[in-house]
């Protein structure tokens, strides 16, 4: 007879092992079943790996830099096959982690790929099968690829593969310029290689507020990067080392070692549901959620990147998929829980210079007929920014006009420049906690520190500014 379970989750990346682990540690058990290695696309193909690499840029530009400060580093170079090694020993500690943490908490991890069946059993590859008084889907996403760019590994790249490199390619087309290709790019043009993005709309960084994305462009450009925007890649001819890109109108073409494609990922629903299950999958594959992230099957939930919550664009961002799985969790337990407001999540994108950003842009505010009051404070007059070298950047707060003309509420607040990924907790706090500009201008900002820069736009915002 199949094993029950209280909950089982099909997935053991940030959304499936979050809903393992919270529902560990709140007494239920729990089966979680993965193909391949718990920690899913962020921790093996994904963020971590990533934001590694960014790290290893950031080196190289220090010790590129390190005669500024009067210390005589020689020039740097670069055996990326050791960079790979650290890389995989970070991901490998992390993963060791987890696997026994989650063996801690006595979930029972089940190897092999898991579809959902009638009556919330789950059917694994191989044979196994479990039942679960409650069953969620977190299968998570793959890349999405490109007619005419077949992926061999090679010379055509997605994330999964450019992430597993042992040597950087001299040149490389970026196909995308979203926060995959823009953090690949700013990787790759730190540590020499010649980068190109093709991206097919106006602007890169479609997303984010668009005097944030130009300060990324600026700089993207002063380190060599070529950004052509407006472009639709027609296919590639490969040679005999590289291969030869065409794009636009007029039949443009380019001639790199290294293709990397980074248009959007897609969800992994294929193969996950067997007949009688009614769950439902929109047209573009992603399983359809309310806002309590329940399917239209009793008893089977579903969160990550698999998901569509059919209201607003739902962000294939780990820690979305870790929130989700702390509210399926309340919601089995029968405990309150206030729905994720997508439209307020942080956004980090490690990019240098790095962007972070929660709420509303200046664009989206003013389409949405809000009245806004916006401020913008560059790091360039910031001590710690200077103190650094990293002077590039600013931070832009909109806060809804009130009735009385002034700044009211802060509906949203962008960065861009050093350390800003980290320094976002406190915008993110005042944009969820729908804090006014009156509210936030006390709190207090250690001296000398980069979140001088966020303090002194809200208190600007108030009327008076103590720098600006
Ligand atoms: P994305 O959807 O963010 O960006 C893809 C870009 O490719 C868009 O700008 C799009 O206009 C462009 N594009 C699509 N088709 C194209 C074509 N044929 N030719 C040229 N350009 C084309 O997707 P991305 O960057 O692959 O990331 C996938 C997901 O991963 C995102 O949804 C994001 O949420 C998440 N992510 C977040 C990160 C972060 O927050 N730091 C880092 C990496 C990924």
């Amino acid at each position: 007879m199949a094993e029950h379970f209280d909950v089982a989750v099909i997935g053991g990346g940030p959304g499936g092992y979050a809903t393992a682990l919270y529902g560990a540690a709140a007494g239920l058990s729990v089966a979680v079943v993965e193909m391949d290695k718990v920690g899913g696309t962020c921790l093996h193909r994904g963020c971590i790996p990533a934001k590694e690499f960014l790290e290893t840029a950031s080196m190289f530009r220090h010790v590129a830099d390190a005669k500024e400060f009067g210390i005589d580093a020689g020039s740097p170079g670069i055996d990326f096959s050791i960079s790979q090694g650290r890389k995989q020993k970070v991901v490998d500690q992390l993963w060791k982690g987890l696997t026994g943490l989650m063996k801690r908490r006595r979930i029972t991890t089940v190897a092999g790929r898991g579809a959902l069946g009638p009556g919330r059993t789950v059917h694994v590859d191989g044979g196994g099968e479990l039942s679960a008084d409650h069953v969620v889907l977190a299968a998570g996403s793959v890349p999405r690829t490109i007619p005419g760019f077949e992926v061999d590994g090679r010379v055509v790249l997605t994330s999964d593969e450019f992430l597993a490199l042992e040597r950087l390619p001299a040149t490389a087309v970026v196909i995308g310029g979203g926060a995959i290709g823009c953090e690949f790019a700013s990787t790759m043009a730190d540590l020499g290689v010649k980068v190109t993005i093709l991206e097919a709309l106006p602007k890169i960084l479609p997303g984010c507020d668009r005097e944030v994305a130009e300060v990324v462009v600026r700089s993207f450009k002063k380190r060599g990067i070529d950004i052509r925007t407006g472009v639709a890649v027609s296919g590639h001819t490969p040679g005999e080392t590289g291969t030869t890109v065409s794009f636009g109108g007029e039949g443009e073409t380019l001639t790199v070692d290294m293709v990397v494609v980074s248009v959007g990922r897609r969800p992994l629903s294929d193969g996950l549901l067997l007949d009688g299950v009614g769950v439902e999958v929109d047209e573009r594959g992603f399983v359809r959620v309310d806002q309590w992230l329940r399917t239209a099957e009793e008893g089977v939930f579903a969160v990550g990147d698999l998901i569509s919550t059919g209201t607003s664009v739902h962000p294939a961002l780990a820690h979305v998929g870790f929130v989700e799985g702390i509210q399926v969790v309340k919601t089995i337990l029968g405990e309150p829980v206030v729905p994720v407001d997508y439209a307020k999540v942080p956004w980090c994108i490690y990019t240098h210079p790095e962007v972070a950003f929660a709420g509303l842009s200046e664009e989206a505010a003013t389409d949405a007929g809000y009245e806004v009051v916006v401020k913008k404070d560059p790091f360039a007059g910031n001590g710690r920014a200077l103190i650094l070298g990293e002077a590039e950047g600013l931070v832009k707060v909109i806060a809804e006009k009130d009735g009385a003309g002034r700044a009211g509420t802060i509906l949203g607040v962008h960065m861009v420049g050093p350390w800003v990924t980290e320094q976002l907790g406190q915008a993110y706090l005042a944009v969820n906690w729908e804090a006014t500009v009156d509210e936030v201008a006390q709190f207090i900002q250690p001296h000398p520190t980069l979140s001088e820069v966020f303090g002194e736009t809200v208190l600007a915002l108030t009327g008076r500014g103590l720098h600006s």
